[in-house]
């Protein structure tokens, strides 16, 4: 099981430049609500109320503005600054307190993750949680953009970028680890690149076999939003299907109105918060469709 959950929202976002010059990646829009939305509504579609949001110190008053403690939300923020961006596994090192003893589950802010059945799939990956990793492949033309896993006779290997792979899988920006990851990630040495690596960290458990990879499959959406062209596609991709269904992927506060973390009057607050708007319209049905 895990109850404890780490979005990663640090980074320069510098090949978003210059629209990251002064405002975080994660804070930008993506369809019609910050890119920081659809990781955190993950977590809450996957019952984790207990949050800590690792962000660079010149983002953290807009974050707070925009999420504060997350009890507009039904669930609890914490914020932690990364100084410098050190790669993934610093999250670790950076939230050893927060994990205590706990498993945790990391979600990159800026990874979109969509589908029908992917909650449940990935629900039960995490009710069934209770040692070692679990890393979630997705099929991509373009491999050497991720982490990969490589596979043959002799076994299973992680890359990080490669320029060449035979393999189609890369590695989601979604992981659960149990509470051995902090130390772990201490004795992790910088890549060439100066940043601590999560393949590297991967290799650790897949040394010792504690780690379990499932694939997300054909029928579920990951995309990232890694270049200002990635954030349009995923753009077009929300706004295709939520103008279509009309129900809004990663709407926070329908997330957590229908888990009843949050009440009526709750929503109302929001909705005059947010202004004259399109999610706020959205809301609006959503509790006229509860009546
Ligand atoms: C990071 C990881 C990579 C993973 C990717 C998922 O890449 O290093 O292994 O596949 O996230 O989004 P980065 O965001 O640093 O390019």
């Amino acid at each position: 099981m895990i109850k404890k959950g780490i979005i990663l929202a640090g980074g320069e976002g510098s090949r978003v430049g210059p629209s990251t010059k002064a405002i975080s990646k994660h804070l930008i829009p993506l369809g019609d609500k910050p890119i920081i939305f659809y990781s955190l509504s993950i977590l809450m579609l996957l019952n984790i109320k207990n949050i800590l949001l690792i962000v660079k110190k010149q983002d953290q008053a807009s974050f707070k503005k925009l999420l504060g403690n997350g009890k507009n939300f039904g669930i609890k923020i914490k914020y932690i600054i990364q100084k410098k961006p050190k790669g993934l596994p610093d999250a670790f090192i950076l939230g050893k307190k927060f994990i205590k003893n706990d498993n945790v589950a990391l979600i990159l802010g800026d990874n979109f993750f969509h589908g029908q059945g992917l909650i449940e799939f990935l629900n039960n990956a995490l009710k069934n949680f209770n040692f070692g990793a679990s890393v979630f492949s997705y099929n991509v033309k373009n491999p050497s953009a991720y982490g990969v896993i490589e596979q043959n006779i002799k076994g299973i290997k992680f890359v990080e970028k490669p320029i060449k792979t035979k393999s189609k899988k890369a590695i989601t920006g979604l992981y659960f680890f149990d509470n051995n990851v902090s130390k772990l990630s201490s004795k992790l040495r910088k890549s060439k690149r100066g940043e601590l690596e999560i393949i590297d960290l991967l290799k650790l458990y897949l040394k010792d076999k504690k780690i379990k990879i499932k694939d997300l499959g054909r029928g579920s959406t990951w995309l990232d939003t890694g270049t200002s062209k990635d954030i349009l596609k995923a753009g077009n991709y929300i706004e295709i299907i939520e103008e279509r269904q009309n129900q809004k992927i990663a709407c926070l506060e329908e997330i957590a109105f229908k888990k009843k973390w949050i009440s009526r009057k709750l929503v109302k607050s929001r909705i005059k918060y947010y202004g004259k708007s399109e999610y706020s319209n959205y809301l609006e049905e959503i509790l006229n469709d509860d009546k």
